[in-house]
C-alpha cells in the first residue's frame, strides 16, 4: 500500500496542478509495490500511469519502475531454476470441500494480517504441503494464493534444479531458498516427490539423502516472508521427516458428485444447460478428477458451438466424460478408478496433518 507520505505528495501535486509530479509520485508508488512483492499491482499502476501520460503528454521524470518490476524476473542462473508468472486465479474460481476451503482461507487470513502476527512474535502460515491425486487442484491452489495475495508465482523448474552432478542439486536448492528470502512471492515446488522422495532424483541413495537433508536444513533456516508450497500426488514416497517442516499438510480429494455438478455448472455458466439431466451426468463423472470434468465441459461446449446446437445436452456431456474416463490408462487400476488413486496417494499422509 502507498505510504501516507506518498498519498500526501499525490494530493499536494494534485492541488498544485503539477501533473508531472503527480505521475512521478504514482510511479514511485508502483516501484514501492514492486519491491514489496506485489508485481501484478505494480504493473497495473504503471499501465495506468502510462495511459495518463499518453493523455496528458506530460513528460515524467524517469524512475526505474520497469527495472524494479524486472527485479522479479529471475536473472542469471536463477532463470534456469524459476519460472515467473502473475496468476489472476482467485479462490472463488475453485470448487473446494468446506474443510479444504477453510484451510486455504486460513493461510490467506494469516498472510493478510501478518503484520499483526509478527508484532507479537508470531509467523503466519507460509509452508504448505499439498497432497492428492492428479487434477485435484494443487497447482491451481498455488495460483489462487498468488492471485489472492497479489504476489508473483515462482515455479521451481525441477529439471533445472535436479542434476546428475554430485552436490550440485543442493547448491541449486540453496539459490532458490536465497531467492525466496530476497523476493517475497509464492514459490511452488511441483512434483515435490522428485526432491523429497526417499529415493528422489537420482539412483544414488547417498546423493538423494544429501538433497533431502539440504532441503530440510533450508526449510528449518527459512525466515522468509514468501510462501513455500510443495505439491505431490505421491505422498507415500515422501520422507517422513518432511511432514513436520510444513505448517500445514493440505489433502486434496477427487470431487464428490455434488462438487462435480458445481464444477460443471460453473464451467458452463455462459452456455445454455437448462435441459441437462445432472444426476445422469454426475454419475458418468464418478471417479474423474476436477481436471477431467473441466476438460469434458470444454469438449461438450465445443461440440455445442460447432454443431450449432440450441443447448448443451446431457448426451454431449456424458459422451465427453466417458471419453475422459476411457482415455485414462487402466493398466495399474490407478487412473481408471480415480478413487483408488486417491486412496493410494493419500493414505500415508493421513494422521500427519499440521505441525508435529
Ligand atoms: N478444485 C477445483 N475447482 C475447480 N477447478 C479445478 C479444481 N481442481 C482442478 N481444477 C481444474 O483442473 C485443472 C488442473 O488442476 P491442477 O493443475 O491444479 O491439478 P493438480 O492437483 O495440480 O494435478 P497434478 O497432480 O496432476 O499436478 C485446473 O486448471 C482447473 O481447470
Ligand atoms: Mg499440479
Amino acid at each position: 500500500m502507498a505510504t501516507a507520505r506518498q498519498i500526501k505528495a499525490l494530493l499536494e501535486s494534485y492541488a498544485e496542478g503539477d501533473e508531472s509530479r503527480f505521475l512521478t509520485v504514482a510511479m514511485q508508488v508502483a516501484a514501492h509495490e514492486a519491491r514489496a512483492g506485489h508485481g501484478q499491482l505494480a504493473l497495473e499502476l504503471k499501465e495506468l500511469v502510462d495511459k495518463a501520460r499518453l493523455r496528458s503528454s506530460q513528460p515524467v521524470r524517469p524512475i526505474e519502475v520497469e527495472q524494479v518490476v524486472q527485479l522479479h524476473k529471475p536473472q542469471g542462473e536463477l532463470a534456469s531454476l524459476l519460472q515467473l508468472s502473475y496468476p489472476k486465479t482467485r479462490l472463488s474460481d475453485m470448487v473446494l470441500a468446506p474443510a479444504l476451503r477453510n484451510q486455504v482461507e486460513r493461510v490467506l487470513i494469516e498472510q493478510h494480517q501478518q503484520g499483526k502476527l509478527r508484532e507479537r512474535g508470531l509467523a503466519p502460515r507460509h509452508k504448505l504441503l499439498l497432497v492428492g491425486p492428479p487434477g485435484s487442484g494443487k497447482t491451481m491452489t498455488a495460483n489462487a494464493l498468488a492471485g489472492e495475495l497479489g504476489l508473483a508465482l515462482f515455479t521451481i523448474k525441477l529439471d533445472g534444479v535436479i542434476t546428475r552432478f554430485l552436490g550440485e542439486t543442493s547448491a541449486k536448492l540453496r539459490l532458490v531458498f536465497e531467492a525466496l528470502a530476497r523476493t517475497r512471492g509464492v514459490y511452488l515446488f511441483d512434483e515435490f516427490d522428485a526432491i523429497g522422495g526417499q529415493r528422489a532424483a537420482t539412483n544414488d541413495i547417498g546423493e538423494a539423502r544429501r538433497i533431502l537433508n539440504s532441503f530440510l536444513q533450508f526449510m528449518d533456516e527459512d525466515a522468509s516472508e514468501s510462501l513455500i508450497i510443495a505439491a505431490t500426488n505421491h505422498a507415500e514416497l515422501l520422507d517422513r521427516a518432511l511432514f513436520r517442516r510444513f505448517d500445514d499438510v493440505i489433502e486434496y480429494d477427487l470431487p464428490s458428485r455434488k462438487m462435480i455438478e458445481k464444477t460443471m455448472r460453473a464451467r458452463l455458466a455462459s452456455f445454455p444447460t437448462g435441459g441437462v439431466n445432472w444426476s445422469l451426468v454426475n454419475r458418468a463423472a464418478d471417479g474423474l478428477s476436477y481436471a477431467d470434468v473441466s476438460r469434458a465441459c470444454e469438449e461438450a461446449a465445443k461440440e455445442f458451438v460447432l454443431t450449432d446446437s440450441t443447448e448443451v445436452s446431457t448426451e454431449m456431456l456424458v459422451g465427453a466424460l466417458h471419453a475422459r474416463g476411457a482415455s485414462k490408462p487402466a493398466s495399474d487400476g490407478k487412473l481408471k478408478d480415480g478413487r483408488k488413486a486417491k486412496r493410494a496417494a493419500q493414505a500415508p499422509a493421513s494422521g500427519r496433518r499440521g505441525r508435529s
